[in-house]
């Protein structure tokens, strides 16, 4: 069990190496995996647990996979991502939406839309995560789910300098920490690493924000 402090987070884990618009990085598509493909079944299988059938989910930072059962059916999954070839590609989504959360981390869904929202192999990159969870707990419902999956590989150039500088735990940790400040409870690190393949941290919560209402 981590213990978790509401601790400001230092502005300067938030820098790149490359600070220029992200639209232009994310130009071209990248029809590639970012994880190895036990790695990515190790996903699938926990978001088959995870992920009520029949919910509706929203797939943030996504490309043209989103890891989802494919015998599992949902409502509805919206992803939202910097390439449109690369979301008009995924054949799990219901709907595609190209979105810089780096430049505007407020989330282009009406409230209370979303039982469950996933992150998958990104979370590395936003600059100003507090902000996107903040406006996440907007449009998951009340008591709706977030499962953030991490792992060891980035683009560096991309990566803010908490994921260069930090060891695993420490970065699992600054995860946690993201959706404690953001309004999230219940948070939770759960290691579905398989063996001899890329690692697989994964960290959820329920969203808190009316929780006292
Ligand atoms: C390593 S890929 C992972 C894609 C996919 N989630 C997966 O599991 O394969 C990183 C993704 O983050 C998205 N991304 C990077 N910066 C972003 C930003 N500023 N706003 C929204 N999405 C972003 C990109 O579109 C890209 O698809």
């Amino acid at each position: 069990m981590r213990k978790l402090l509401m601790i400001k987070i230092p502005e300067h884990m938030f820098r790149r190496m490359d600070e220029s618009e992200d639209i232009n990085f994310y130009k071209e598509p990248r029809f590639v995996q970012h994880i190895d493909q036990l790695t990515i079944d190790a996903l699938t299988s926990f978001y088959g647990e995870f992920i009520p059938r029949q919910a509706t989910v929203l797939d943030l930072m996504s490309s043209w996979v989103s890891h989802l059962p494919k015998e599992n059916q949902y409502k509805r999954v919206a992803i939202l991502g910097m390439n449109a070839r690369e979301l008009e590609a995924n054949n799990q989504a219901t709907e595609i939406k190209v979105h810089d959360l780096n430049e505007d981390p407020k989330l282009p869904y009406s409230e209370n839309s979303f039982d469950t929202s996933i992150i998958s192999v990104s979370i590395q990159y936003l600059t100003k995560p507090v902000a996107v969870f903040s406006s996440l707990t907007n449009v998951l419902k009340e008591n709706g789910q977030i499962c953030i999956a991490l792992s060891h590989r980035l683009f560096p150039t991309k990566a803010i300098y908490a994921f260069h500088k930090l060891t695993p735990s420490e970065r699992v940790s600054l995860v946690m920490q993201y959706l404690k400040l953001a309004g999230f409870k219940n948070i939770e690190f759960i290691d579905k690493s398989p063996k001899n393949s890329d690692p697989l941290w994964i960290v959820t919560g329920i969203n808190g924000k009316h929780a006292q209402t």
